[in-house]
């Protein structure tokens, strides 16, 4: 398969997206082309950065020159702490106003690497270079970029849109098969809100996908990051439709919390979808039979459907700080149906919920 563009429309901030197997070589153009800068630093993951690490630093250093810093892998490690001490880092490199930031590796390398450009010395240029399947179809489109805090997930945080974004996929071939099947949970999570075909092909599609298979992934990573891009397009800042990508966050992002990131946060996106379809047709929103067909997809990925035990209060107690929360009151995205997401009075797309019915639907 040849290499797909996608581009995200932002007026003057647009980007393009370039997707397939060994696009990662096109790198230096790329960053020639989006993002010229005076010298560049990747940062990433202890992980990706033994796979993948000298690599693009000597890829970005053709263009200019180059330095690679690292922080320990996991979403433990999202934090104000590693935000602090790569600010420093790359103060102590001596980083100017221009220099660049290369995002190199899975969702967490994105989020706190996109949040160090942003405001490093108030602000400079970012190209994202997702490695997990999650970063490819998810999280390095969109701008959002920030930290997780004791209290809760992406807490801190600011909107700040990368220059291009390079999704090679042959490097999911060294993504361990958890990360694989917890990436399909967000390409069915935007099948569910928009296209109903889409999701039935991600579910058939599943073997080529856990097998890391270059020309279905290329494929699946182009169709999800087309509807990814066409809702942030549509609302940048998240003011009201955007909100439909979060469907089934609400309660992922407080089992994240609670949990002690014990689920990947693909797995707990896949439970809270199936929790908050049920929410969402006790509440007359959503179709009967939509959390059995989210059910069924998820587990056809080997992807939990049931949330662990433990106390609903908890939970509760995390989904009050959410983003989404106005006053103190928990606010979810729904689906109408599988294909479509549930539209709210006016530009409102989000909805509340009386406790007693969440409480139900987390159970004891
Ligand atoms: N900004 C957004 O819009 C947005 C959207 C969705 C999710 N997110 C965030 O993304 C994060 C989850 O992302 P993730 O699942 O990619 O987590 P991650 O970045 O922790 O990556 C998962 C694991 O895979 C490893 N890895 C990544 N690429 C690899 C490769 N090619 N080969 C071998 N190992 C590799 C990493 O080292 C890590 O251990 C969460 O923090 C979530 O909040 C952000
Ligand atoms: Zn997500």
């Amino acid at each position: 398969m040849r290499a797909a563009t996608v581009t995200v429309s932002l007026g003057n901030a647009s980007y393009d997206i370039t997707i397939g197997p060994g696009v990662l070589e096109q790198l230096p153009t790329v960053l020639a082309r989006t993002c010229p800068a005076a010298r560049y630093a990747v940062i990433t993951d202890a992980t990706v950065a033994q796979h993948y690490g000298p690599r693009v630093r000597d890829l970005a250093a053709t263009v200019a020159p180059c330095e690679l810093l690292t922080f320990p892998a996991g979403e433990w490690n999202k934090t104000r702490e590693h935000w602090q001490a790569l600010s420093d880092a790359l103060l102590a490199v001596g980083l100017g106003r221009d220099g660049a930031i290369i995002a190199l590796g899975g969702g967490v390398t994105g989020d706190l690497a996109g949040f160090v450009a942003a405001t490093y010395l108030r602000g400079i240029p970012v190209v994202q270079v997702p490695t997990s399947l999650l970063a490819m179809i998810d999280s390095s489109i969109g701008g959002k970029t920030g930290v997780d805090t004791p209290q809760g997930k992406n807490l801190i945080g600011v909107f700040h849109q990368p220059r291009a974004v390079v999704a090679d996929v042959t490097t999911l071939a060294t993504l361990p098969h958890p990360h694989l099947a917890a990436g399909a949970a967000e390409a069915l999570k935007h099948g569910a809100i928009a296209d109903a075909a889409y999701f039935e092909r991600v579910v058939a599609d599943r073997a080529a996908v856990l097998d890391a298979e270059p020309d279905v992934l290329a494929s699946l990573v182009t169709r999800s990051v087309t509807l990814k891009a066409a809702v942030v397009t549509a609302d940048e800042h998240e003011r009201g439709q955007r909100a439909v990508l979060n469907v089934g966050h609400t309660i992922a992002h407080a089992l994240e919390t609670v949990g002690g990131y014990a689920l990947l946060h693909g797995e707990a996106v896949g439970i809270g979808m199936v929790l908050e379809a049920r929410l969402g047709t006790r509440l007359g929103i959503t179709d009967a039979g939509t959390d059995a067909a989210l059910a069924d997809a998820l587990e056809a990925y080997g992807l939990p459907v049931e949330r662990p035990a433990g106390s609903a209060d908890a939970l509760l107690d995390a989904m009050r700080v959410d983003k989404k929360a106005r006053s103190g009151t928990v606010r979810f995205a729904f689906l109408k149906r599988i294909g479509q997401a549930a539209r709210n009075a006016g530009p409102e797309w989000t909805f509340s919920a009386p406790e007693e019915t969440i409480r139900s639907v987390l159970g004891a």
